[in-house]
């Protein structure tokens, strides 16, 4: 999968990407990240790539060209118009479901500043518009990091255990159970006894029940998705019940 970054600050981006488990896997050819920096694309002798808004307001816009013109240069690269992605508070919001993205063999992150791009080149080549949650950030670079970041993850081969991938929160909804190691104490707290038994099934049990405890603690909007798509097997559900039932009674 290759990654193309339009961004203003392409040095935040590959540093950024560059080391730990993500740096690990471009290095072995799992995935590339390029970043392409918008103002070599710029058209005056200033190389400036920002102009006021017409109509007013505060700030300055990103304009269409030099934008237009980095994307085009991709696109003639890879030799197809890519998903290109806006990151964006107005886009919907990233989830491990869109992380899905990872089947794409290309994908653009066009990464806005200032106070956002003029809209005609959005139009033009904008295929999704993502958000990274219900805040403002300063740029598009660290929701595109995150992008990669979560994206990557799921490429085969990334994680050295591709196990760990699919056991984790989110997936079936699901938040992760708690996890030990040694010490068998620590600070007077024993690691819970059925994780020292060596019985997998016990085990495998136990934690999707704390994942359950931890989901309706941590998430309830999580838990009612679950219940309804199926993920939880009929003692899961009884598990589940009982718990609730034991809620109202404290309630
Ligand atoms: N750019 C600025 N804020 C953002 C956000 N919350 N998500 C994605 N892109 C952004």
């Amino acid at each position: 999968m290759n990654f193309h970054i339009l961004t203003l600050f392409p040095d935040m981006v590959m540093q950024g990407l560059g080391t730990s488990i993500i740096g690990r896997a471009v290095n072995n050819g799992l995935l590339s990240i390029e970043a392409v920096n918008i103002r070599d694309y710029a058209f005056n002798k200033h190389q400036s790539v920002d102009d006021y808004p017409y109509g007013g307001g505060a700030g300055m816009l990103m304009q269409a060209e030099p934008v237009y013109q980095a994307y085009e240069a991709i696109a003639e690269k890879v030799k197809k118009k890519p998903r290109v992605v806006y990151l964006s508070p107005q886009g919907a919001t990233f989830s491990q479901t869109m992380a899905e993205l990872a089947k794409e063999e290309e994908l653009v992150l066009l990464c806005g500043h200032y106070e956002g791009i003029d809209e005609r080149v959005l139009e033009e080549i904008v295929t999704d518009y993502v958000s990274i949650g219900d805040y403002v950030l300063t740029g598009g670079e660290l929701p595109a990091m995150v992008m990669v970041d979560a994206i990557s993850r799921l490429i085969p081969g990334v994680l050295h255990n591709d196990v760990s991938a699919e056991f984790e929160s989110f997936q079936d909804d699901l938040l992760e159970y708690p996890q030990y190691s040694r010490p068998e104490e620590w600070h007077g707290k024993k690691v819970p006894p059925i994780l020292l038994s060596g019985h997998h099934a016990n085990i495998e049990k136990w934690r999707r029940e704390q994942s359950i405890i931890r989901t309706k603690e941590r998430r309830p909007d999580l838990l009612e998705k679950c219940m309804k798509s199926g993920v939880l097997d009929k003692k899961e559900m009884k598990f589940l019940q009982e718990l609730l039932a034991k809620d109202e009674e404290n309630a």
